[in-house]
């Protein structure tokens, strides 16, 4: 008889989701799960949600609603829901009366406890429907299934005190916690040990990293450069950032160490000061333009990304058209642009002057058009550029070619062959053609 059970999770929305389902695959792991991606093996399928727009909730509940005939034919399975919009209030009745057939909902505090929870259910055939409120403390020591490649994401903190007013993020994640940076540095010397090759950082908002410890000495800044400094071939990425805690510390860090990431993602979310007052995002253009300014004279070969939300309440064409200079002036390398969605218990969901979804369906395709002129752009600057390339693998069409991946996340061909996987090379990029790169080894 074949005893061995599987498992399949699902996971919706940001990289701080991606992290928390390892998490949940190394409990599951633990159990003597095995992963699958075909759901009609799994024993366990687990729906790792998000509710940051009202179309990642609809996208979850579709998917839930799909396992209903794999429950009917398989008694045993056990079906749980979590992450932020099960965080949210009215989620868990919802579940009961509307998908009956999920086992288990817990909530983003108490996800510590799904080995409980489905435990409790194999043993004791019971079902398990718990959230937390805030659990205001940092769970160390959970066991970690790493599933992102050569990367290893690292939260630095949880949840965010900052409020801006359309998002719902500081009501489903509860209010900012850093973990004690001892804890951070040690659990980067083990992944670069294990052999991983970039130590992504993850928080809400890594500037203000700290800001909730009485030790000032403690900062991004700090931290950043402290686990850079960590022995080994591995680069240092981070996200997110916030305009409003970004200090000058930080971009001197970025600035003077070779294994911090060149690749910055600040979200700007609007280019008119209106709106941004509006949301409460406690910085002005002027201000951004500024640090914008700073950043690029103090790191020269910089990549720039943000995002942007569009058809906030009250968003004139003004406003838009602020928004779209903002883009001009930046030349980002991309940008991630949403239509404004309303969010039940937010600020802005209270707001006046809601924007038609026609109009804001205009606004993102023309702030995207923009952009892919200005990408364009910039992949032809990169033409005789020196990048640092993690190469990976060998290319799909000629295996004995390898590709790797630029430090701001484009991937080059390389057309030598002196390369071992999983290692970082200067490259020289040789040719510039359909938005696709060409190099070859910097001797
Ligand atoms: N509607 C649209 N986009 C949103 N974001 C956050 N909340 C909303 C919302 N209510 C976007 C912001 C943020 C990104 C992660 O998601 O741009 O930076
Ligand atoms: Fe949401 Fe603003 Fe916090 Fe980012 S900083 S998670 S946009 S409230």
């Amino acid at each position: 008889m074949n005893t061995q059970k599987f498992y399949n999770i699902v996971t919706f929305g940001c990289q701080m989701n991606v992290h928390d389902s390892e998490k949940l695959a190394g409990m599951l792991v633990s159990l003597g799960y095995t992963e699958t991606q075909d759901q009609t093996k799994a024993d366990v399928i687990v729906f790792n949600t998000c509710c940051i727009r009202e179309s990642a909730e609809q996208k979850a509940f579709g998917n839930i609603g799909a396992t209903k005939p794999l429950k009917k034919k398989n008694k045993d399975l056990i079906i749980a829901v979590c992450g932020c919009m099960a965080q949210e209030e009215g989620t868990v009745q919802k579940i009961k009366t509307s998908y009956p057939f999920v086992d288990i909902v817990f909530g983003t505090h108490n996800a510590h406890m799904f080995k409980e929870y489905i435990l409790n259910k194999q043993q004791n055939k019971k079902k398990s429907f718990e959230v937390w409120e805030d659990k205001h403390e940092v769970i160390e020591g959970v066991e970690t299934f790493r599933t992102s490649g050569n990367n290893a994401w690292v939260n630095i903190s949880y949840g965010c005190n900052n409020f801006c007013s359309y998002c719902i993020v500081p009501y489903v994640r509860g209010r900012e916690i850093s973990r004690r940076p001892g804890d951070v540095i040690n659990e980067c010397k083990k992944l670069v040990n294990e052999g991983y090759k970039t130590i992504t950082l993850l928080g809400q908002n890594v500037n203000s990293y700290g800001h909730d410890f009485s030790d000032p000495e403690i900062t991004f800044a700090k931290l950043l450069t402290a686990v850079a400094n960590i022995e080994g071939d591995f680069r240092v990425k981070f996200m997110s950032s916030h305009p409003k805690d970004l200090t000058s510390d930080v971009i001197d860090a970025i600035a003077n160490n070779k294994k911090i990431s060149k690749s910055i993602h600040l979200p700007v979310q609007s280019g008119s000061n209106e709106i941004l007052k509006a949301m409460n995002r406690r910085y002005t253009v002027e201000k951004y333009k500024s640090q914008i300014d700073e950043i690029k004279a103090k790191i020269p070969n910089v990549s720039l990304t943000t995002d942007f939300i569009v058809g906030f309440p009250g968003e004139t064409e003004q406003d838009f058209e602020a928004t779209k200079e903002l883009v001009k002036y930046v030349r980002y390398n991309n940008i991630f642009a949403f239509m404004y969605s309303k969010r039940r218990g937010t600020v802005a969901a209270k707001m006046e002057n809601q924007i038609s979804i026609q109009e804001k369906r205009r606004r993102v395709n023309e702030l995207l058009a923009l952009q892919k002129q200005i990408s364009t752009e910039i992949f032809n600057d990169y033409l005789n550029t020196i990048q640092e390339v993690l190469v990976t693998k060998t290319c799909k069409y000629n295996k004995d070619k390898w590709v790797g991946t630029t430090d701001c996340g484009k991937t080059v061909e390389l057309s030598d062959n002196n390369y071992q996987e999983n290692m970082y090379y200067t490259i020289k990029i040789t040719e510039v053609k359909n938005n696709k790169l060409k190099g070859e080894l910097v001797k």
